[in-house]
């Protein structure tokens, strides 16, 4: 049984609703999932895990969440090479311009993107529900 953790960080509850989606896609593929904040995740953990989902909202400007997520994720980066990722987060105002940079850096470090990733306008509709459970599936 492939292990999986999803590691989100949200403040208004739009990318934990899609962080809980995605984790039923990757438990109803037969995973094992844990589902994490960054309080609770590390770079020393990623090895514990077969794939991992990460999930930040845009903030600042077009950025990662600054002072939880990103000081996490940063330390994580240099362990990409190899290892199987995929990214979601919801967005406001913007045009998605955050995972644009996001993607790119991850694919920069190697990282193996398992699905295309996955934004929606605010609160996941059906459609990025949908897209969640497939993304996790991607993982499993
Ligand atoms: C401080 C702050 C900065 C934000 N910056 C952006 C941004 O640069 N681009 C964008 O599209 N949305 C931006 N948003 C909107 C959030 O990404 C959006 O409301 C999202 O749904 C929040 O997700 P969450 O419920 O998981 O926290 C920002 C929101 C806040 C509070």
């Amino acid at each position: 049984m492939s292990k999986v953790a999803v590691v989100y960080w949200s403040s208004t509850g739009n990318t934990e609703a899609m962080a809980n989606e995605v984790a039923e896609g990757a438990k109803a593929a037969g995973a094992e999932v844990s589902v994490m904040t960054p309080d609770d995740f590390s770079a020393d953990k990623m090895d514990e895990y077969d794939a991992i989902a990460f999930g930040c909202p845009a903030m600042g400007a077009e950025e990662l969440e600054e002072t939880e997520f990103e000081p996490m994720f940063s330390a994580c980066i240099s362990r990409l090479g190899g290892k199987k990722i995929a990214l979601f987060g919801s967005y406001g105002w913007g045009d998605g311009e955050w995972m644009r940079t996001w993607e790119e850096n991850c694919k920069n470090e190697g990282a193996v993107l398992t699905h295309e990733s996955v934004i929606c306008q605010e609160e996941p509709d059906d459609d990025a529900k949908a897209a969640c459970q497939e993304l996790g599936k991607s993982l499993a």
